[in-house]
């Protein structure tokens, strides 16, 4: 019976080594030699034939062996899950690190904020209109009431018969004017939408408007300050031009063209094969536009401008279709 006890021990530890990375194996001979039906068990049930002077004996050997075993089996356990723990808080510092995807300011975002950077430092203030705006501030305060051929400039979405996606950030200009009282020197940036597509066009785009009244503000001051703004945005070598033009809401009217940046003047199908391009309208604050905000036109002058972030970036950065800007391509994304 000794015999038998001395093997079962020996048998059992030899089982166990190397097991204890495998709890699964640890528990199939734990069951083996522990279990209710394991070997253990079967020695015990041999006790019973043993002759009664040696019966003691062999059950406190039989008793010392099950704690012997119990006892390999539990430091085996703790050996297994120290390595398991181990293996869980190694770092393997030879794998390359992954790179964390990073974000950007969309191209058109950051040539707003260059802008209107410009402006800031001139004394320009930054405001804000909605993007969802009332006929009234769209059109009719801006002196282009409802039955005026005027409107066909712009194709309008329309949401109510009052109610527009606005058209351009002019009507920014009534809204700020309605609150203040001169002297006024504010830039406005947002998107503004028309039903309108094409390599210059889409139907969602970006103006900034730009307003200054106040006492004895000239024509002389608006080309000034755009001339300002053209060389700080573009360098001083690039030429700028005043074209006459119209607008309901100023009088004189001009609109500025610039360099085309991308075929350097000499014609190409952004700049339709005239070297310039619009990038925007102005002119000084027509009186009829103070009469809705009760201004006093004896007493105040002003001019302002609205002009196209879209063909700003496109100059900037040699862009010959705008569109590019809105189909979210990261190829193009990525390079600004
Ligand atoms: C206006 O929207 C006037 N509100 C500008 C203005 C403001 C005049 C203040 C006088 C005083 P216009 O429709 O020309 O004008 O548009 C101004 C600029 O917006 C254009 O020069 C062009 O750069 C840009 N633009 C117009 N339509 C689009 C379009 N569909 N996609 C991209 N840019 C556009
Ligand atoms: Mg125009």
């Amino acid at each position: 019976m000794k015999e038998a006890v001395q093997s079962l021990l020996e048998r059992a530890s030899r089982a166990l080594s190397g097991l204890e990375e495998d709890p699964k194996a640890l528990d199939q001979a734990r069951i083996r030699f522990l279990g209710r039906k394991g070997e253990l068990a079967q020695l015990f049930k041999e006790l019973g034939k043993v002759p009664d002077d040696v019966r003691r004996e062999v059950g406190r050997v039989l008793n010392e062996a099950k704690a012997q075993l119990e006892e390999l089996f539990s430091e085996a356990l703790e050996k297994g899950r120290e390595h398991a723990e181990g293996k869980r808080e190694a770092i393997d510092v030879t794998v390359p690190g992954r790179v964390p995807l990073l974000g950007r300011l969309h191209p058109i975002t950051q040539v707003a904020l260059e802008i209107t950077r410009i402006f800031n430092w001139l004394g320009f203030e930054t405001v804000e209109g909605p993007e969802i705006e009332l006929d009234y501030y769209n059109f009719e305060a801006l002196n282009i009431p409802k039955d005026h051929p005027a409107r066909e400039m712009q194709d309008t979405f329309y949401i109510s018969e009052d109610v527009v996606l606005r058209t351009h950030t002019s009507p920014i200009q009534v809204r700020v004017m309605e609150k203040r009282k001169p002297p006024i020197r504010i830039i406005a940036p947002g998107r503004t939408y028309r039903c309108d597509s094409d390599v210059t066009h889409t139907p969602m785009f970006h103006q900034v408007e730009g307003l200054m009244v106040g006492k004895n503000v000239s024509f002389g001051d608006l080309k000034g300050v755009l001339a300002t703004f053209v060389h700080e945005m573009f360098g001083p070598e690039v030429g700028l031009r005043f074209r006459p033009s119209f607008f309901p809401f100023t009088e004189p009217s001009a609109e500025v063209d610039i360099q085309c940046v991308i075929c350097r003047g000499q014609g190409c199908r952004v700049c339709k094969q005239t070297g310039w391009l619009e990038i925007l309208g102005s002119g000084m604050v027509d009186p009829e536009v103070y009469k809705y905000v009760d201004y006093d036109p004896e007493e105040v002058s002003g001019f302002a401008f609205g002009m196209g972030i879209e063909r700003i970036a496109m100059l900037k950065y040699g862009i010959d279709d705008l569109r590019l800007f809105y189909e979210n391509d990261l190829r193009f994304l990525g390079q600004f």
